[in-house]
């Protein structure tokens, strides 16, 4: 059976993670939840002090403070898929957006790991003190909020979104403790992670 784990992005990470945003161009597949990866595919180390930024900041009604994670598969130690935890809620996410945005990269996608991904993400949410995640997706995205569903997300709203997607949507909410004691089958394996950053070193331990 795959084992995965999140890793917080540090500068040893960079090809691969260059690697994993252009194979999104070269399928021409849909980018979410790298915490704006594909904004820096050249200027990488600027995404890694981004990130530090995204973290340490205020919430206030443009931004909230967020955690990126690359989602590593450990056969092989590559990036398969990354995940976007804001840890905070505005108006503007409550309204679009959510807790958490995904993905997983295009030639690894419908093998089960975004249940994976998400499963790990609560983990995270649950560590931070989030008790109810709520994530939103596009109706003709099914990937998405199949997964939502999979880890005993609740479809709370169906609407036309008018304002950001400009198609239909569909709102879930999820509760984070639950969906962790019902679905320990996704369960992945969350490594203490160590990363630096800027040159300082932030560790994050989860159990
Ligand atoms: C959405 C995304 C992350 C799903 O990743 P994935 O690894 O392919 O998803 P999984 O294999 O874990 O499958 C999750 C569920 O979706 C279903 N699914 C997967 N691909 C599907 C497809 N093309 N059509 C319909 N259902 C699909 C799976 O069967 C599974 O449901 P089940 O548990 O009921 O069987 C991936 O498609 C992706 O990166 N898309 C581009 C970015 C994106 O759209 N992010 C979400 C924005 S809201």
């Amino acid at each position: 059976m795959e084992k995965f784990h999140f890793e917080i992005p540090g500068p040893e990470r960079k090809a691969d993670a260059v690697d994993f945003i252009n194979e999104f161009y070269r399928f021409d597949v849909k980018i979410n939840g790298t915490g704006g990866l594909n904004r820096y595919v050249d200027d990488y180390e600027g995404w890694l002090e981004k990130l530090e930024l995204d973290y340490f900041r205020e919430a206030d009604e443009e931004k909230v403070p967020a955690r990126t994670y690359f989602l590593i598969r450990e056969s092989d130690d590559r990036i398969v898929g990354m995940i976007n935890i804001r840890l905070a809620l505005n108006g503007k996410l409550r309204r679009y957006g959510g807790n958490i945005g995904y993905c997983i990269r295009p030639a690894e996608q419908g093998k089960g790991y975004n249940k994976v991904n998400l499963y790990l993400g609560l983990k995270v949410c649950d560590s931070y003190g989030i008790e109810t995640v709520y994530l939103d997706a596009d109706i003709d995205n099914p990937a998405s909020w199949k997964t939502m569903e999979a880890l005993g997300g609740e479809r709370i709203r169906e609407y036309y979104d008018a304002e950001f997607a400009h198609c239909t949507v569909v709102d879930y909410r999820i509760d984070v403790k639950k969906a962790l004691a019902e679905h320990p089958e996704y369960d992945g394996k969350l490594l203490q992670i160590i990363a630096k950053i800027n040159n300082k070193n932030t560790s994050e331990v989860f159990s």
